[in-house]
């Protein structure tokens, strides 16, 4: 009995160790299941991020790609013409002309949109059938932005000596109907539509237009005639039109056409595509006058040298009407040219201005600012501390030497 009971406990402590023993088992598989969780989730993690790097870099290489597609059509694209709208017929159809004058029918590409296009407009056309394939953006162009525009110039009236009789008529002409236009308005006259500056280089001319848009309180636009004709063959009706729209948005304000000639001469009978070209700028230049009304914030200059070789129909009512003279200085204006650039000069005493503008008869008031700098310069180059005597005398030979070679074999001349 007790046997049995004893194998009976014998067998429960079996199981029991058993138990104990498959307890312990277990915890260790568990620990071991733990563990081997870990690493799997920690496996998951990296293949995850290294699954997501190569995503990454996969959108980098396609975004590569397509740029390299891009460039490459930029490239391999011909490139395009570039015309001007002369006349919208439809919304597709329209008139260009190319940059050597011809004119064609043609249509617009699928990207153009016919609102954006105007008459005057400039366009990108197709090489091969001249379909119009972009319009060029206006306000941005670097042209015009060539053109010299000054919001404020700081030259003034001071700064310029011996053309007062000019000044007089400019601020009645030019300076006058800018500020009060209604003084005209009341007295019911129209004042000049332009004025021509006329005189010999370097007499203070594109000094004068500066000083006078300052003193009116206008912008200053800038443009040059002989770099119109040179400079942008082909474009200069387009860029003269553009001028006077950009003194539209600037008003009030002076355009100032310097050296007129280039444009405005006389026809010779000569008819090569460079005269057409001179020809077809003129004439623009005489439509946007005739569509001015002098009243209306916008002062048109130009300055000239050659008056006798300006085509007539410039100085005709309602262009530049008004012909102002810019003479050589006399000897009274030498002496105030002068003084306003030795002003901040350092002289000796014994260098008189009076004696100096005396001595100086027939030179510009340019050739008097050269003047002035040579001086200084020997006196820099000589260690004064001051101008002498000897550097002005010094300086006065060379000006007056460059001015006229000649002088050398008898010098002097001028002196007595
Ligand atoms: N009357 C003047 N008073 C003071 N300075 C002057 C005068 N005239 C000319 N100058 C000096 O000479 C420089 C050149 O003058 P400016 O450019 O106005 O001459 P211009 O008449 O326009 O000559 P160009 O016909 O060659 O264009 C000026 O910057 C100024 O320093
Ligand atoms: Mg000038």
């Amino acid at each position: 009995m007790s046997n049995v009971t004893l194998s009976k406990e014998g067998t429960e402590m079996d199981l029991r160790a058993e138990i104990d023993s498959l307890r312990e088992e277990i915890k260790i598989l568990k620990g071991q299941l733990r563990s081997m969780e870990y690493t799997t989730n920690l496996e998951r993690e990296a293949y995850k991020r290294e699954l997501s790097g190569a995503y990454d870099e996969v959108n980098m290489l396609r975004r590569d790609r397509n740029l390299l597609k891009k460039q490459l059509d930029e490239v391999m694209k011909p490139p395009m013409l570039i015309g001007e709208v002369i006349e919208v017929i439809d919304r597709n159809e329209l008139i260009i002309k190319n940059g050597t004058g011809q004119t064609f029918i043609t249509t617009t590409g699928n990207d153009v949109s016919s609102t954006d296009l105007d008459i005057g407009s400039r366009v990108g056309l197709d090489r091969n059938n001249l379909v119009v394939m972009r319009v060029l953006t206006k306000g941005k162009d670097p042209i015009i932005m060539g053109s010299e525009l000054i919001e404020k110039p700081t030259v003034s009236y001071d700064d310029i000596g011996g053309l007062d009789e000019a000044i007089m008529e400019l601020k009645e002409t030019v300076e006058l109907p800018l500020l009060n236009p209604g003084v005209f308005k009341k007295i019911g006259i129209r004042p000049p539509s332009g004025v021509l500056l006329v005189g010999p280089p370097g007499t203070g001319k594109t000094l004068l237009a500066k000083a006078v848009a300052n003193s009116a309180h206008c912008t200053f636009i800038r443009i040059v005639g002989s770099e119109l004709v040179q400079k942008f063959i082909g474009e200069g009706g387009r860029l003269v039109r553009e001028l006077f729209q950009m003194a539209r948005e600037k008003k009030p304000c002076i355009i100032f056409v310097d050296e007129l000639d280039a444009i405005g001469a006389r026809r010779l009978g000569m008819d090569t595509t460079g005269d057409r070209e001179v020809q077809r700028t003129l004439m623009q230049l005489l439509a946007e006058m005739d569509g001015f009304h002098p009243l209306q914030e916008i002062g048109v200059m130009a300055a000239t040298n050659r008056k006798d070789i300006i085509d007539e129909a410039l100085l005709r009512p309602g262009r530049f009407d008004r012909i102002i003279d810019v003479p050589l200085p006399d000897r009274k204006g030498r002496e105030k040219i002068l003084g306003i650039h030795t002003k901040g000069m350092k002289l000796a005493g014994t260098i008189t201005l009076r004696n100096l503008a005396e001595r100086t008869d027939g030179l510009s008031g340019a050739d008097l600012r050269n003047l002035c700098t040579e001086a200084g310069m020997f006196a820099i180059r000589r260690k004064h501390s001051s101008i002498r005597k000897d550097d002005m005398e010094d300086a006065m030979a060379k000006i007056l030497q460059r001015k006229d070679p000649d002088i050398e074999k008898q010098p002097h001349h001028m002196f007595s």
